[in-house]
């Protein structure tokens, strides 16, 4: 969809590209990476749901960053970056990231970090009541990441949140710590034997983090219109990725925002119809970290393979992922739910030296063949994927940057990928490095 004829020539003729980036398996796709690297023509760079449970991991000259929270456009100049009104914010978390870009010369204008005061905050009780519940679940854990994430969006959605906006007034955040205290510390060492969070304490805190963070607080959505109007470029990063969405993912081993492309209007405040694509990041084969169904996980000797090659650790919390096969009937639902115009394959290079790679493309539901994702976690449980076995290659990746380079092999798994889901593959990724990037396709026009 684009903005329409008329407007683009109200602007002038130029309509810039608004793009969401969106993880299609579980998260942990690479999307930081791809961020980064479509980012050079990005204007803006827009994080729209979820918190410090995410983790990009980027890599330019050599140089790895991580950031939880600050969107990964961050590292290209020029760009400015928004933290939409969908986010949690741990305000602790994100003063660390910016200080930390300051001091290595990346952050030297705040103005190009504009947060949300309509963004909900995470507070130390929404850490502790994440841990000591997940905790209490005990084998059914869901496996949090601990930052608080859903406990904060439940006092979003409860209507009794702290907002950004909070922490810059005083007497407001003081009436909202007073509301929540009681009945958080009640949960914690009630019902969870955690020791109560002093509230003087923690209102003396957050008024101190949100003088700092101050001059970062904006109304996002105004900066985000003006962008679209004048035509520039706008990314949308997504976080986490479609099988975590709270609606659509496999619940409720999930996490508790949507992370599906829609989630780019709600979370960022844009209309549908100013999304001009959507490109769905995946890998090569398939990782999960904490609990929940998991068909294609190959917890043999193959499996510790891939996560050995790929290197395959939480960048959050450092937990081993657990790894399988690329599973097209996973990324066929997130396809659908999404509305993919653009793949981008992430970790191709790690396949290298299989003979063989099997890829699910159907499951079997109790004796029937069915390409649809199962709806609940029993029959998730009983479903059996059936292979197809691509032949595989043995030639590294890594130098490779021309599609037509790839060994035959690699191309034809690519293809399949696309057959399947009558998606293009438009990037492919060799490496952990921004350079190390098969571009088939420019999914952005020149910056506005
Ligand atoms: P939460 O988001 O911390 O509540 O965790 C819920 C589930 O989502 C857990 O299984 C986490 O491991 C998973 N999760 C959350 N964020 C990410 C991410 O960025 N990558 C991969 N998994 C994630």
């Amino acid at each position: 969809m684009t903005g329409g004829a008329p407007e683009a020539r109200a602007r002038g003729g130029r309509k810039g590209v608004a793009l969401a980036a969106v993880g299609a398996q579980w998260g942990d796709e690479g999307k930081g990476k791809i961020v980064d690297w479509l980012a050079v023509r990005a204007d803006l760079v827009v994080r729209f749901q979820g918190g410090n449970n995410a983790g990009h991991t980027l890599v330019v000259d050599g140089e790895k960053s991580v950031f939880h929270l600050v969107p990964s456009g961050i590292l290209q100049p020029g760009t400015v970056n928004l933290i939409g009104p969908g986010v949690v914010v741990d305000p602790r978390v994100l003063l660390r990231e910016l200080g930390e870009l300051e001091a290595k010369g990346v952050l030297r204008d705040p103005a190009r970090i504009r947060v949300s005061g309509r963004a909900h905050v995470i507070l130390d009780w929404h850490i502790a009541l994440d841990k000591a519940r997940d905790e209490a679940r005990a084998e059914a854990a869901i496996g949090t990441t601990g930052r608080g994430i859903g406990p904060a969006y439940e006092d979003k959605v409860a209507r009794r949140g702290i907002r950004v906006a909070d922490l810059l007034d005083p007497a407001a955040l003081r009436r909202a710590v007073d509301r929540l205290a009681k009945e958080k510390n009640f949960e914690l060492t009630q019902l969870y034997h955690w020791p109560a969070i002093d509230p003087e304490a923690l209102f003396e805190e957050y008024v101190e983090l949100g003088r700092r963070l101050g001059p970062y607080v904006d109304h996002t959505g105004r900066i985000l219109e003006q962008a679209l109007r004048a035509g520039k470029n706008v990314l949308f990063e997504g976080a986490q990725g479609s099988l975590l969405d709270i609606d659509h993912g496999t619940y409720p081993y999930v996490t508790s925002s949507n992370c599906v492309a829609g989630a780019v209007c709600t979370g960022a405040g844009v209309g549908p119809t100013r999304i001009d694509g959507v490109l769905g990041i995946t890998k090569a084969y398939t990782t999960r970290v904490g609990g929940g169904p998991f068909p294609s996980e190959d917890t043999g000797p193959k499996g510790e393979w891939l996560g050995e090659r790929g290197v395959e650790f939480g960048a959050t919390t450092g937990r081993k992922r657990r790894c399988g096969w690329l599973d097209l009937v996973v990324l066929r639902d997130s396809s659908i739910v999404n509305g993919f115009t653009s793949l981008a394959v992430n970790k191709l290079d790690v396949l290298s030296g299989l003979a063989e790679i099997p890829v699910a493309t159907a499951y079997r539901l109790d004796g029937k063949l069915t390409h649809e994702f199962p709806m609940t976690l029993d029959e998730l449980a009983r479903a059996e994927p059936v292979y197809e076995v691509l032949p595989g290659w043995d030639e590294p990746l890594t130098g490779i940057r021309e599609y037509g380079a790839l060994p035959a092999n690699a191309r034809r798994y690519v293809e399949r990928i696309e057959a399947i889901l009558e998606v293009a593959v438009d990037m492919i990724s060799v490496g952990p490095g921004r350079d190390e990037t098969i571009a088939r396709r420019p999914l952005f026009g020149p910056r506005g």
